[in-house]
């Protein structure tokens, strides 16, 4: 079992499943395609603290050809498979269970020419890499769920913009660019005692424009506002991005339609 998240969970959870259906249901006639659900950070199934379903028994509740479920934890896999057995519903269903960081995971997925689906991105923090999201927009077949830490990335922008080297190539690794040092602060116009520049870091919502700009570079379509999802506290925990890999305009057209109602 795990136990991790709040109210928010429940809304993430619900956004998902309403596209889910959406999806399904618009490609159901679309025989020729082989639908394919992808969850990249699956865990175990179950969350305890939220009493919910987790993300992928959600979608074994939708038609997708194939379901690959990806964890890195053995033990989130192994009482995966456990609770997905329980359900007679589902023993007929074609999934495949990997057990391995997402992010080589991803660096390995080759899709076919039929193949179209869902991906969704749920990590605990900052562990998902730009070089993935590139990857994904690249196969321009799949529709993208992430859930952006935006808590964690502002935890490691400092105000002082002195941060350590480690952190910065974390930051450097999520947003794909080492340009972010200079983007994300500017100038402060009070000068310190000692006649040094000071900085100051742009508000939780420039960074998230920032972070919007920077997924577009490399997406077909995103949606108009991610879903800012944040705890009992009234803090922003997470944004909950959409974003479109296939560059046909119908398609990107018809996903950010959907998306956009879902998350409005
Ligand atoms: C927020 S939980 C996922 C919850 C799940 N989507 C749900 O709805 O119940 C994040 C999961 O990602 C796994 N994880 C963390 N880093 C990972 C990585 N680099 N690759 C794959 N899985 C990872 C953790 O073991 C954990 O089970």
């Amino acid at each position: 079992m795990q136990r991790f998240g709040d109210n928010w969970t429940l809304i993430k959870l619900d956004i998902l499943e309403k596209y889910l259906k959406s999806y399904t249901t618009v490609m159901k006639n679309k025989t020729y395609f082989n639908l394919i659900y992808i969850d990249a950070f699956c865990g175990c199934g179950v969350n305890e603290k939220i009493n919910s379903q987790g993300s992928p028994l959600i979608a074994l509740d939708y038609n997708f050809d194939k379901y690959i479920f990806i964890d890195k934890s053995v033990k989130y896999i192994n009482e995966l498979k456990n609770n997905i057995n329980k359900n007679a519903n589902h023993t007929n269903k074609n999934i495949l269970y990997i057990n391995k960081d997402c992010n080589s995971f991803i660096q390995e997925l080759s899709l076919n020419r039929y193949d179209r689906g869902v991906i969704f991105l749920d990590p605990y923090g900052m562990e998902l890499s730009w070089h993935s999201l590139e990857l994904i927009a690249k196969t321009e077949k799949l529709d993208v769920w992430y859930l952006f830490p935006i808590s964690g990335l502002i935890r490691c922008l400092k105000k002082d913009r002195k941060i350590h080297d480690t952190i910065c190539n974390r930051i450097t690794n999520l947003l794909g660019t080492e340009n972010w040092l200079s983007e994300l602060y500017q100038e402060s116009k009070q000068c310190s005692i000692f006649d040094e520049i000071e900085y100051e870091r742009y508000n939780i919502k420039d960074v998230l424009s920032y972070v919007k700009n920077r997924l577009s570079t490399i997406f077909s379509g995103i949606c108009n506002q991610p879903k800012i999802l944040k705890n009992s506290k009234n803090s922003q925990q997470f944004a909950l991005f959409f974003m479109c890999s296939n560059p046909k305009k119908n398609v990107t057209d018809l996903a950010l339609k959907l998306s956009n109602y879902i998350l409005n």
